[in-house]
């Protein structure tokens, strides 16, 4: 039984467990779990925080507090929602507040949000007195599928993402998709964007089963949502430290982040989600698979259709290619001048430690705007 149905149909308070890291991921109703995990964590646990935005307090914070004794005494900390939230200012306010809270060593951080928390989280439990304990409980669709599972922690610097971090597991990853209901359906897409990724990168059938689905019936989900956390979790444990194979997993990021930082810059007020930025990012990075790689282009443009249909796209001007091009150099990822890619020969055959030059990156912006 999936863990969607499980979780639906269940009524017994449980969670199953799919980990194949070195840390568990519950899935479903996993709060009795929770508890008896927190409980049996040695050295015992001095305290616990939650780090939580003011969405994830409203709506999230009620049904964590009411079905987890444990977490009857923590604290809360809250910063305001939004990547640009990611930063060195509120970290550094947020170890000043443990500080000043005599917070230990044995202090555990409970990141209870989307990828801004469970990344940023992570990072200030890692560098706070150099490590404290933390567990990520993912409420974004993005979160749960992608980023709170992998152990990437970090803050953007500027407008260059995720520029600054560590690789730090969580103690464990608890998944309940009773969070989604809080969710936009922006963010939702978002999280899509993320599953979109994991189809095209493991198999045929996988993107076969991804356009049968309509995107505001997130509860039919539940394959795909199970589908991507084997696939990341496999692909973490032959390459936690992305020497090589799980280069794969940034297929679409390397135009994605740049679109992400374009829309920050532009708009803040309302700027593409990460997701989103990926799906937009994939068009390009199968643009290139098919002139350098012979991607199949009738396949390519089935899923270039298929994005522009239901995903936000962004109006990119020519004057703004300069600048796309800019962050993309700027992207962690690359070597020396070359700008990193990630190819496809076909779907499910992945190529990483692909390079493009800027001419290349200037032809492909051309053709994405006059789509
Ligand atoms: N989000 C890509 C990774 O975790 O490697």
């Amino acid at each position: 039984m999936s863990f969607f149905n499980y979780f639906c149909k269940n009524t017994i308070d449980m969670s199953k467990l799919i980990s194949h890291l070195s840390y568990p991921i519950y899935i479903g109703d996993f709060f009795s779990d929770l508890d008896a995990f927190i409980f049996q964590m040695q050295p015992k646990v001095s305290k616990v925080y939650i780090l939580v935005d003011e969405n994830t307090h409203l709506h999230c914070i009620p049904t964590l507090i009411r079905n987890s004794s444990v977490l009857a005494n923590s604290e809360i900390l809250e910063i305001e929602s939004g990547e640009n939230q990611k930063n060195l200012d509120i970290c550094f306010h947020l170890w000043q507040t443990l500080a000043e809270n005599n917070a230990d060593r044995n202090t555990l951080l409970i990141n209870l949000g989307g990828g801004v928390i469970s990344d940023m989280g992570g990072f200030i439990a890692s560098t706070y007195k150099r490590g404290i304990r933390f567990i990520n409980i993912p409420t974004s669709l993005l979160a749960q599928v992608d980023a709170a599972v992998g152990g990437k922690t970090g803050i953007d610097l500027g407008v260059l993402k995720n520029h600054i971090g560590c690789f730090s597991n969580p103690e464990a990853v608890f998944v309940n998709p009773i969070f989604l209901d809080t969710l936009s359906n922006q963010e939702i897409t978002s999280g899509i964007g993320e599953i979109l990724k994991y189809s095209l990168i493991d198999r045929y059938e996988l993107w076969d089963e991804f356009k049968s689905y309509h995107f505001n019936e997130i509860s039919k989900w539940e394959n795909l949502i199970e589908s991507s956390l084997e696939i990341k979790t496999k692909i973490v444990k032959l390459d936690p430290s992305e020497k090589g194979l799980r280069k794969i997993l940034n297929f679409g990021h390397t135009y994605g982040h740049a679109f992400e930082s374009l829309s920050l810059q532009e708009k803040p007020e309302a700027p593409l989600l990460h997701g989103e930025a990926v799906a937009l990012g994939i068009i390009c990075e199968l643009w290139h698979s098919v002139k350098k790689n012979n991607f199949p282009i009738h396949v390519f443009n089935e899923i270039k259709e298929f994005i522009f249909q239901n995903f936000r796209t962004y109006p990119i001007e020519e004057k703004g290619i300069d600048t796309v091009i800019d962050l993309m150099k700027k992207d962690k990822k690359n070597t020396e001048q070359n700008i990193s890619v990630i190819l496809l020969n076909n779907i499910g055959d992945v190529q990483f430690d692909s390079f493009v030059s800027e001419q290349e990156v200037r032809e492909c912006l051309l053709y994405f705007i006059s789509q």
